[in-house]
């Protein structure tokens, strides 16, 4: 029986900065954060979009009534948790509208944690094939103004159902993962902002990449020859580029130039949304079964997680024939191209804000949101409260 990939989807704030203007406001070369960082534009999460809303909204644009009946399991990966206890699943689950019969639950491991729901879910189709699995990766990467880390933040979800007989990628159960104890990236208990050690995190990317396929190598007896793409954790666009070129480094000419032709569609959302990190993988598939060439039947991409701290895992999986008339396209396209340009003092003082530390009750603007979807409208006696606009 073949599991994987039915839907997927995605959200991201409607307000964005431009690259090179923020570049001009740090006095650095532009060419440094579009070339040398490969990003165009940066999305913005203003206060009424937090990484529970912005799940919901992602789920809400590919979930129908028959996935609402089918979901018993809705797994939200994210490192911009809103609670110390409560699950942004639970949330999620309620305001997608999914049937009550469900389990909810978070899982957090940076920026991979999504990766684990997803091998989550195949144990759960294989067992219940009748049933699906609501996956979600939803994130704000904030590092803090001038910081180094300043131009890799972003926000956005990636909503995926997983069923038996998915509709576009059928994914192999045969990946390998590994786990090192180190500190590349973390963001303590006490901080909005994550703290990073931005070199040491691109190197041990590059590390678990080349360790993980090596494993997978030996174990699955592919090569990079049995691969038409490769997708990549993206927490800026170049990173993608460095990955493919450490695999890529003995590889043949045919080989190379055919992974590093689907490079450019599969970076395209990534480039004009920023690191949303658990969904950055995810966004990086989005973008090329949506704005690559139609891949032939049955061709196998593979895929590489990395989430500091750190979790590498890869694995691969085969498009379905047929794939391409089961994206969204115009829905991601106009997303993308509706958002408003945020001057970069409105984007600096929408980073700094923050909802009360004391617990006092507040009431948002969620002026920046459209008609339809879900925002964070507020908090009342604690308690976080959600609706439509
Ligand atoms: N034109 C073109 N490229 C330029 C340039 C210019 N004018 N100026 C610099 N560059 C290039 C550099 O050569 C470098 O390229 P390389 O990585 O291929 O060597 C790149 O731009 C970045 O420059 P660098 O000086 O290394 O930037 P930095 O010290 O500001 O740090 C990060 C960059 C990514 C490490 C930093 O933004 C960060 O810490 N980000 C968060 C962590 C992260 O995302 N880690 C990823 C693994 S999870």
């Amino acid at each position: 029986m073949e599991i994987g990939i039915d839907k997927i989807g995605f959200y991201t704030p409607e307000v964005f900065i431009d690259m090179e203007k923020l570049a001009e406001a740090r006095g650095v070369e532009p060419a440094k954060y579009t070339i040398g960082i490969g990003q165009e534009k940066m999305a913005v999460a203003p206060l009424s979009q937090d990484a529970v809303s912005m799940a919901a909204n992602a789920a809400l644009e590919v979930l129908d009534d028959e996935d609402k009946e089918a979901i018993d399991f809705v797994l939200l990966g994210t490192e911009s948790g809103v609670d110390h206890s409560k699950s942004g699943a639970v949330w999620v689950h309620h305001l997608a509208g999914i049937q009550k019969y469900a389990r909810s639950v978070e899982l957090k491991q940076a920026c991979y944690s999504a990766t684990a729901a997803i091998t989550m879910a195949m144990g759960h189709i294989s067992l219940h094939p009748d049933r699906k699995v609501l996956v979600l990766g939803t994130d704000i990467a904030k590092y803090g103004l001038n910081t180094g880390g300043e131009p890799t933040q972003g926000a956005g979800a990636v909503a995926i159902v997983l069923s038996a007989n998915p509709r576009i990628l059928a994914l192999d159960a045969d990946s390998v993962s590994m786990s090192e104890d180190i500190s590349d990236f973390w963001r303590p208990l006490h901080s909005d902002y994550a703290l990073v050690d931005g070199k040491f995190s691109n190197q041990a990317y590059l590390n678990f990449l080349t360790d993980v396929w090596g494993e997978y190598k030996q174990r699955t007896h592919r090569d990079l020859s049995d691969f038409e793409a490769l997708c990549f954790h993206v927490p800026y666009t170049k990173m993608g580029k460095k990955a493919l070129k450490a695999l890529t480094e003995q590889a043949s000419e045919e080989d190379t130039a055919r992974l590093m032709g689907y490079y450019e569609p599969s970076i395209s959302y990534n480039k004009a949304v920023g690191n949303i990190y658990t969904g950055s993988l995810y966004l990086s598939l989005l973008s090329l079964l949506e704005q690559g060439p139609e891949l032939p039947e049955n061709a196998r991409i593979g895929l590489f997680s990395y989430g500091s701290g750190a979790v590498g895992e890869f694995f691969s999986g085969k498009v379905k024939p047929g794939y391409k008339s089961h994206m969204m396209k115009e829905a991601h396209e106009s997303l993308l191209s509706n958002r408003r340009e945020l001057t970069i003092e409105e984007y600096e003082a929408i980073l700094q804000q923050s909802l009360p530390k004391d617990g006092t009750d507040v009431a948002l603007d969620f002026e920046e949101t459209s008609t339809g979807s879900v925002v964070l409208k507020g908090v009342q006696d604690n308690i976080r409260q959600y609706g439509i606009k």
